[in-house]
């Protein structure tokens, strides 16, 4: 089993998405019993709450629920509960690198190997964009997790 976390700041808005849509996609290529997906952020300032409502839209839009989600901060205890930690930008990256506890076996790395925006304070087309970003990268991610042993 190998167990992925999205983290972006809030977890309302990038990191929930990413979590939904690779749960769709790991579900179309018959891994869920090989892969486990979450999200926390690196923030707390919106635990409890379900994602930001364009989040949710721009995933129904797509066939996607985000509507069981709730947001949480990360834990100490994540490094070791996952095995891929995936950040949404370098700040996120940053933060993850500096909370990580000593012997952290967990691969921490930038989801896209670039920064997906935040699309918080924009308009409705951000999420959009960020939809589309995601999902190629959920897309690419799928191929490399159905390769692993
Ligand atoms: P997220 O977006 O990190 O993609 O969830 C944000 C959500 C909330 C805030 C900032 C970014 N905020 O400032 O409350």
């Amino acid at each position: 089993m190998t167990a992925i976390l999205f983290v972006c700041l809030g977890n309302i808005c990038r990191s929930p998405l990413a979590e939904g849509i690779l749960r769709h996609r790991i579900r179309a290529a018959g891994l869920e019993h090989a892969v486990s997906v979450d999200s926390a952020g690196t923030a707390a300032w919106h635990t409890g709450k379900t994602p930001d409502p364009r989040s949710i839209a721009v995933a129904a839009r797509n066939g996607i629920d985000l509507t069981g989600q709730r947001a949480r901060q990360v834990t100490t205890a994540d490094f070791k509960t996952f095995d891929i930690i995936l950040a949404m930008d370098a700040a996120n990256l940053a933060e993850l690198r500096a909370r990580a506890p000593a012997g952290s076996r967990a691969e921490v790395r930038r989801f896209l190997g670039r920064d997906v925006p935040d699309p918080y304070y924009g308009g409705p087309e951000g999420f959009d964009h960020v939809f589309r970003m995601l999902d190629e990268g959920c897309v690419a991610l799928v191929a490399e997790l159905s390769e692993r042993p």
